[in-house]
């Protein structure tokens, strides 16, 4: 009898110690990788503050398991992108990694994703060929192709026959480089330069100084989230705009994080994008009110909206895999998921993993004292036109 007792006091206690492992086992963990410092730190403040709300408004319990976020900082250098990401794999056995804030970061970690099959979620690089880089890699961002096509229609049809380009040297820059001038040349328009500046610590002094020299009817620019400010700041002070030189670009450069602090000088300024703060529906306005609430009056911008439906996606994720968090499981969940965001309706491409999106030209204009990209068209559903296949 007494030997009975402490069988089954040693079953018990083993029961004990594997449910405590199994409930230490079951939380579900998201490492954000973002960078929260160097000249891209917007993007991590942005992205951080809208997965940390739609985690409040959301729960942080999904199909029985318990949510853990982990953010990391990669001070916006592609190979602490890449570490941290082994780390988070290996150590902490991460379910997910998501963010990955300029191309390079995204490029760099994409074999890893593979390796380890563990779901990629892009919330903010926008280089077409990154979800080529891994069968695992999932985008709730935007493409530059995307957002660079509709500003070259738009122009083509406005009385702008001369355009220069400007864009950041690399990646995303081609992108709208090639994109933008494809569509503005086949349909009658003339590009008299393409001039590409550093992404990093950019003096666009010079380049603008030849763009005022040779005096075409438009300048078409991107450039990364957080340096349309000085952007466009020498562009004003240049008197550019008084000279009869256009400015249109991807909604990138009138950034919603900083477009308030650009001035009268901003009005007018035509874009094409995915997002704005003032886009009109009634989830949006929920959307940038909580936001706001939460984050001290920061208004949202795109890199924010792409981290709260990434955030959607994986939840969602979980959801139709009961839960279960394998990461072949999960990236076909994604594929084809539709949903309402407050951009307007998205969907994820099945072929591609690739985010389709209404494309909005705005013009800056000015709203209850403060300026905004205001939408007056729409192009519906598009697809990344920069797929190679
Ligand atoms: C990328 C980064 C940005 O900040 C942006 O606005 C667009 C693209 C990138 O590196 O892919």
């Amino acid at each position: 009898m007494k030997t009975c007792n402490i069988l089954r006091l040693a079953a018990l206690t083993s029961s004990l110690i594997f449910s405590a492992g199994a409930i230490a086992a079951d939380s579900f963990k998201i490492g954000l990788i973002l960078p929260m410092t160097g000249q891209q730190a917007s993007t991590g403040r942005q992205e951080e503050a809208a997965a940390r709300l739609y985690m409040a408004q959301h729960g942080d319990t999904v199909a029985g398991r318990k949510i853990e976020l982990i953010v990391k900082d990669d001070t916006t250098v592609p190979d602490m992108t890449k570490r941290l990401a082994q780390e988070l794999i290996v150590n902490d056995k991460v379910n997910v990694i998501a963010g990955f804030g300029i191309t390079p970061s995204a490029m760099a970690t994409a074999p890893l994703a593979t390796q380890s099959k563990t779901p990629m979620v892009v919330t903010a690089a926008a280089t077409s060929s990154i979800t080529e880089a891994s069968p695992y890699v999932v985008r709730t961002s935007f493409t530059l192709a995307q957002a660079s096509v509709s500003v070259a229609n738009w122009a083509g049809k406005n009385k702008i026959s001369k355009v220069i380009t400007l864009v950041s040297d690399y990646g995303p820059g081609k992108d709208a480089e090639k994109y933008f001038s494809q569509t503005f040349t086949a349909n009658g328009g003339q590009i008299v330069e393409s001039l590409r500046v550093p992404l990093m610590n950019p003096d666009f002094a010079p380049f603008l100084q030849k763009v005022r020299d040779a005096k075409p009817d438009a300048l078409f620019v991107f450039v990364p989230s957080g340096s349309g400010a000085s952007l466009m700041k020498q562009f004003i002070e240049r008197g550019m705009d008084k000279a009869g030189i256009k400015l249109i670009a991807t909604g990138d450069v009138t950034d919603d994080d900083q477009l308030n602090g650009m001035g009268d000088g901003a009005l007018g300024v035509v874009t094409g994008h995915h997002y704005s703060a003032a886009h009109p529906s009634k989830m949006n306005k929920d959307f940038v009110k909580a936001f706001e609430k939460a984050n001290n009056g920061m208004r949202p911008n795109f890199m924010a909206v792409a981290a709260y439906d990434g955030m959607h996606v994986i939840y969602e994720a979980l959801k139709a895999t009961k839960g279960e968090g394998d990461g072949d499981a999960l990236v076909t969940a994604m594929k084809g998921m539709k949903f309402e965001s407050p951009r307007g309706p998205i969907s994820i491409d099945p072929d591609t993993r690739d985010i389709v999106q209404n494309i909005y030209m705005r013009k800056v204009e000015k709203q209850h004292g403060q300026l905004y990209n205001i939408e007056f068209d729409v192009l519906k559903d598009v697809k990344d036109p920069g797929k190679t296949k």
